[in-house]
């Protein structure tokens, strides 16, 4: 008997250690996929990501020589919004015993992804760059070297709403199909995960899509004023405040 009992807490020690080295809280997890892990981790990355595009926006619009108070107001709130999303995921991976580990938040990355998904739909005045976000990085010199025709205009010359707005377009629709890959892996197979699927369509899928939506709208607005585009940003800031 003594021999079974000094067995077992050897066991159990050493599952212990095992289960720390991977970060798993094994007391907690239950049909929870490794796979399932790594993309909810890359999930709240991207939201991260989000987040910290918006509030860089935030503060262009505050700059003076710009200086639209509703479209600062408007991705400040984004900001935090996606922020939010964030600390709900990690919550979440929290609750269901995973492991977490948090990656860099670079805002390059973040201007890259805009630009590779910029070729596949057609942004107003045909760039292919996301102007604003490069300015706003520590390697704006990098607009030059990327001689986008629209990035490469004096910055006055900028639809810095309608730029801005489909900037964030573009990620929202990236930060949805994420979504819905996470949904895809979770929905059936080794890693069916019925508690995940049921968070998703609950809490992110339906306002993803409201999101878009609303981005969708606000792009179409600014588009519309191309007589006197200062006039109509200046009356759509006004509407944001
Ligand atoms: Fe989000």
């Amino acid at each position: 008997m003594r021999v079974l009992t000094v067995v077992a807490v050897v066991l159990f020690h050493s599952c212990l250690s095992r289960c720390a080295d991977d970060g798993y809280v094994p007391l907690v997890k239950q049909q929870y996929a490794d796979k399932i892990n790594n993309q909810i981790r890359a999930q709240i990355t991207m939201e991260l990501q989000a987040s910290y595009l918006y509030q860089a926006y935030a503060s262009y619009f505050d700059r003076a020589d710009v200086a639209l108070p509703g479209f600062k107001k408007f991705f400040l709130q984004a900001s935090k919004e996606e922020k939010e999303h964030a600390q709900i995921l990690i919550d979440y991976v929290n609750k269901r015993g995973g492991s977490l580990q948090f990656s860099d938040i670079k805002l390059l990355d973040v201007c890259d992804i805009i630009k590779d998904l910029s070729r596949t739909v057609d942004l107003s005045g045909r760039r292919q760059q996301t102007c604003i976000c490069y300015f706003v990085s520590q390697k704006r010199q990098l607009l030059k070297s990327k001689s986008d025709p629209v990035c490469m205009r004096p910055r006055s010359d900028w639809s810095h709403g309608l730029m801005a707005m489909e900037d964030a377009l573009l990620i929202e629709r990236k930060v949805n199909s994420e979504l819905l890959d996470l949904h895809d892996i979770a929905s059936s197979g080794p890693t069916k995960d019925p508690h995940l699927t049921h968070t998703l369509e609950h809490i992110y899928l339906e306002e993803q899509v409201e999101s878009i939506k609303k981005l969708g709208n606000y792009v179409a607005q600014l588009s519309r004023f191309s007589n006197d585009y200062r006039l109509g940003e200046y009356l759509f800031d006004q509407s944001l405040q």
